[in-house]
């Protein structure tokens, strides 16, 4: 089911494997990584951006950190740097949850899920008592573009992939928790009215758009520095 309408997802970061983005990404772990202290029960998003963090953590050296992995992925790459990893049930809720994003807007709106993990990404983000976006400088943009991630149950995906149109499935859409991944394809227009859509169409599990309310704050690091942006759910 997936065509080539799905690049428009490697179209949109042209600049996500080179080097300066790559310094970007690790400027912006490394500015969240200082808001990092002993005994704090930490989100962790998935992806490049995240990929460049948990370093960043382990390297602060902190006592008594307990972890919430939103991926295989992730739980993996944390543990692997002696960090620990345990279920979100366990830990209950976040004192800080960090995570990259696809594109930002200026009203503080996220796309995110280009990994597939937007819907463990939302549920941590939302446990958080404060949810950090860290992001390179490509992610900022004026107003934001399709793809939005989706995460659809298996059980009548045509109807609802009919219901969503335009939308698709993607090459290897399965999430961990078993949903199928796609993504929606129209235009965005207002997110707050393409949000209330997805949410209220039978079969949407979750979709990728995150709403201001839940983000705390955004550092997005640039070529002259790292910039931030203060989100509108007020830390807590
Ligand atoms: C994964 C995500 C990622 O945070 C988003 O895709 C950004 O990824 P990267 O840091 O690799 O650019 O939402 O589901």
């Amino acid at each position: 089911m997936a065509s080539s309408r799905a690049t428009a997802r490697q179209r949109r970061s042209p600049l996500s494997d080179d080097a300066a983005s790559t310094r970007q990404k690790r400027a912006a772990a490394e500015a969240a990584a200082e808001l990092i202290e002993d005994g704090m029960r930490i989100g962790l998003g998935t992806g490049s951006t995240v990929a460049q963090l948990l370093p960043a953590i382990a390297e602060r050296g902190c006592s008594g950190l307990r972890c919430v992995a939103t991926s295989p992925a992730t739980e993996l790459a944390a543990r692997a740097l002696g960090l620990t990893v345990q279920s979100l049930d366990e830990v209950g809720e976040l004192d800080i949850a960090i995570d990259g994003a696809d594109e930002i807007d200026p009203g503080g709106w996220l796309v995110k899920g280009g990994g597939g993990a937007h819907t463990r990404e939302k549920i941590v983000a939302a446990s958080a008592r404060r949810f950090v976006v860290i992001a390179s400088a490509e992610k900022a943009v004026r107003k934001l573009q399709p793809p939005v991630p989706l995460e659809l149950l298996a059980f009548g995906v045509k109807r609802t992939l009919l219901a969503l149109d335009p939308a698709e499935l993607r090459d290897v859409p399965r999430s961990p928790d078993g949903g199928l991944i796609a993504d929606y394809l129209g235009a965005i227009g207002d997110p707050v009215e393409l949000s209330r859509r997805l949410s209220t169409t039978p079969g949407v599990v979750e979709h990728g758009l995150f709403a201001p309310e839940l983000v705390s704050l955004i550092l997005i690091a640039g070529e002259g520095g790292v910039e931030r942006r203060t989100g509108a759910k007020p830390d807590g």
